[in-house]
């Protein structure tokens, strides 16, 4: 890898897998949208003044909205957050993994990041290239899905494209190709501030394996702090219906034209790794109504069925 772009592509390619010049732009002020195992996020260094107002506006999310930082290894979290027992213990037994934890901050994020609060959300994410991202930066990289706002979260370089392509500048930007994303579902956020803690998205690592590791996790409580947690996010164009079994929904003919049916019960680690792919694909598809069959609510089954939800505009067809 070479830290000069490449001159085949005249430097101007959006899509590479150079992991230095992926740095290299980060510190220039740059947005570069990097791989995760979760999804793919749009980044900028909190410490290059105006980077990360950039994510604001190319995303259309509303400042103040939280953005949640990437770093290489509990050593360097702790430069931006105050990490008591509960946080420590997830941070040593599920990082690198698919966890945010919301922890309090230091006075070495900014205002832009937190929308003002006094906590971060921080996480470890597991991908090779951009942990290799993440070590050589040294730093914090502010990255939320790389989708516009409220949309669908992407899981590949090219769904990227297809969402911000045409806002990142080729001269300063970068889209990370590190392949399709492993889990397909964001991080788990846990709220290490409060007692018990609280799980405020529900993800890869499941409420069980949190019971497990910290004795108790409870459901959120109080205002909404995850935009995770608004009824309607990660939303396609289509009508979304959300069902338990396929006769949950009203009679409707599934052989209609723009009716599809996705049935997403026979395997969760499939169902969450393809859900944003389907998504997707029911819009480019141009099928009008999606009616999805959800996984049962055990494990990874939780968060699907909250993504799909969200995608349905919180509503689910009732039983009968
Ligand atoms: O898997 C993931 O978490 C991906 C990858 C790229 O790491 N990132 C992601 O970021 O999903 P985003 O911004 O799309 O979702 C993060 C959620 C938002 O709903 C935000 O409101 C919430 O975390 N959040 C971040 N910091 C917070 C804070 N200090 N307090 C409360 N909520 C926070
Ligand atoms: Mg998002």
């Amino acid at each position: 890898m070479t830290s000069a772009p490449s001159p085949r592509h005249g430097g101007h390619d959006l899509v590479s897998t150079d992991v230095d010049e992926a740095v290299r732009r980060l510190r220039l002020g740059g947005l570069v949208a990097i791989p995760t195992e979760t999804v793919y996020g749009l980044g900028a260094d909190i410490a290059v003044p105006g980077a990360v107002e950039r994510i604001f506006e190319t995303k259309g999310r509303p400042r103040g909205h939280p953005l949640i930082i990437h770093v290489a290894d509990v050593d360097i979290a702790r430069r931006y957050g105050v990490f008591n027992h509960t946080a420590a213990a997830l941070a040593s037994t599920c990082w690198p993994g698919p966890i945010t934890l919301l922890v309090p901050r230091t006075e070495e994020v900014p205002d832009a990041v937190t929308g003002g609060r006094d906590t971060v959300g921080i996480r470890v994410p597991a991908h090779d290239l951009t942990a290799d991202v993440l070590r050589r930066h040294g730093g914090a990289i502010a990255a939320p899905s790389a989708n516009r706002f409220g949309e669908v979260s992407p899981t590949n370089a090219a769904h990227v494209v297809t969402d911000l392509g045409a806002l990142l500048d080729p001269h300063t930007d970068l889209i990370l190709d590190g392949g399709a994303s492993t889990i397909g579902v964001e991080s788990s956020i846990v709220d290490t501030t409060c007692d018990p803690p609280q799980l405020l998205r529900p993800g890869a690592i499941t409420t069980d394996d949190i019971d497990q590791l910290v004795g108790r996790v409870a459901d959120p409580s109080g205002p909404s702090r995850a935009a995770g947690m608004m009824a309607a996010h990660y939303a396609p164009a289509c009508i979304v219906l959300a069902v338990d079994q396929p006769d949950d929904v009203d009679p409707i003919d599934f052989s209609a034209p723009g009716v599809r049916i996705l049935d997403l019960r026979a395997d969760v680690v499939a169902a969450a790794r393809d859900l944003y792919t389907h998504l997707r694909a029911a819009d480019t598809d141009g099928i009008t109504t999606l009616v999805i069959v959800m996984p049962a609510p055990h494990g990874l089954g939780h968060a699907v069925r909250d993504r799909v939800m969200k995608a349905a505009g919180g509503r689910q067809q009732p039983h009968g």
